[in-house]
């Protein structure tokens, strides 16, 4: 089932359902070994860089304990610390880099500085995070609804808020996996077009339902899922104020959850903004999973390590 050696994952949409299925197996199967104490090292002697232009607390967490558990050793490669920050150009750093590491992650402002290291590196790039996608966070996030509801295909994901990262690879996963993504966003916040245009025709094969909508209410109606993120990602944070009023409508509380399925689970990518995006009652209740997402982001990276680079 697993002909992901070698490659790179840059997107929900670089892998099948039938591939991201694996990957999520997977990763429960290696949390589990993990949890029992088993040791399990397939990346021994490996090597893999986490280039970080942008802050983290779980991702570079996440990518080096588990490089450590699966036997490999990570170097975190901030920016600013290596010649990337001088100036050196990508392709250059790509092609040094590979001839040293087994695998890279990096994590940036521009999505075309992962396309650029990726075509440039001969070892699997891995994008641990962009303007335009997160799909590190959205293997774990699916990984974690799949555990608590036993399936994915048919389930119903309400995102709401900002049309941004956590919006395109929650969506471009959904219409993957089958899973209904309806996102509501204030005007001027939608998801990019391309990326809906691109859901829309995956959705038609696996019959998942994208929806892009104005309503929260709309969106939140009878789902499994609430989804949602800070208002102001990262690179965004001088607009926090004029972005505060634009979705000041679009907060999830006690009152918004009403509509959903009463055992809907609350999901966050974190780091969140308690009373901002969401209340604080909804992100500390008792349907929230954030926690897990958070834990899963381990399991599901060292599936991704192992498949890519093992
Ligand atoms: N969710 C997520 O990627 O968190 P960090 O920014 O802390 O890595
Ligand atoms: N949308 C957020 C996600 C952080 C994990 C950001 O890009 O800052």
């Amino acid at each position: 089932a697993n002909n992901l050696k070698g490659r790179d994952f840059i997107e929900m949409d670089d892998f099948t359902p039938d591939e991201i299925q694996y990957l999520i197996d997977l990763a429960i199967e290696i949390k589990h070994k993990q949890k029992s104490g088993e040791v399990y090292q397939p990346l021994k002697g490996k090597t893999i860089g986490l280039i970080f232009e942008k802050s983290s607390t779980r991702t570079r967490v996440s990518f080096e304990v588990g490089a450590f558990q699966l036997g490999a050793h990570a170097l975190f490669l901030s920016k600013n610390d290596i010649q990337l920050g001088r100036g050196e150009i990508i392709s250059d750093t790509a092609q040094v880099l590979s001839r040293y590491l087994d695998g890279m992650m990096i994590r940036t402002f521009g999505h075309d500085n992962v396309i650029d290291l990726a075509r440039y590196a001969t070892v699997p790039v891995i994008n641990g995070l962009s303007d335009l996608a997160h799909p590190c966070q959205v293997l774990a996030d699916y990984q974690t609804v799949y555990e608590h509801k036993g399936k994915l295909k048919g389930l119903k994901l309400a995102y709401i808020g900002d049309g941004n990262n956590m919006a395109h690879s929650l969506m471009i996963g959904g219409a993957k996996l089958g899973v209904h993504v309806s996102v509501a966003t204030p005007e001027g916040y939608e998801p990019d077009a391309s990326v809906v245009k691109e859901c829309l025709e995956i959705a038609r094969e696996t019959g998942a339902q994208i929806v892009v909508t104005r309503s929260p209410q709309d969106a939140v109606k009878d789902a499994d899922v609430i989804y949602t993120d800070v208002w102001a990602s990262m690179g965004f944070e001088e607009e926090q104020k004029i972005r505060e009023a634009a979705f000041k409508d679009y907060q999830v509380d006690e009152q918004l959850v009403q509509g959903a399925k009463s055992d809907y689970l609350f999901m966050h990518c974190l780091p969140a903004h308690r009373g901002e995006e969401v209340s604080e009652g909804v992100i500390d209740g008792v349907n929230s999973v954030i926690f897990d997402q958070a834990e899963n982001r381990l399991h599901a990276q060292k599936a991704l390590m192992a498949a890519l680079m093992g």
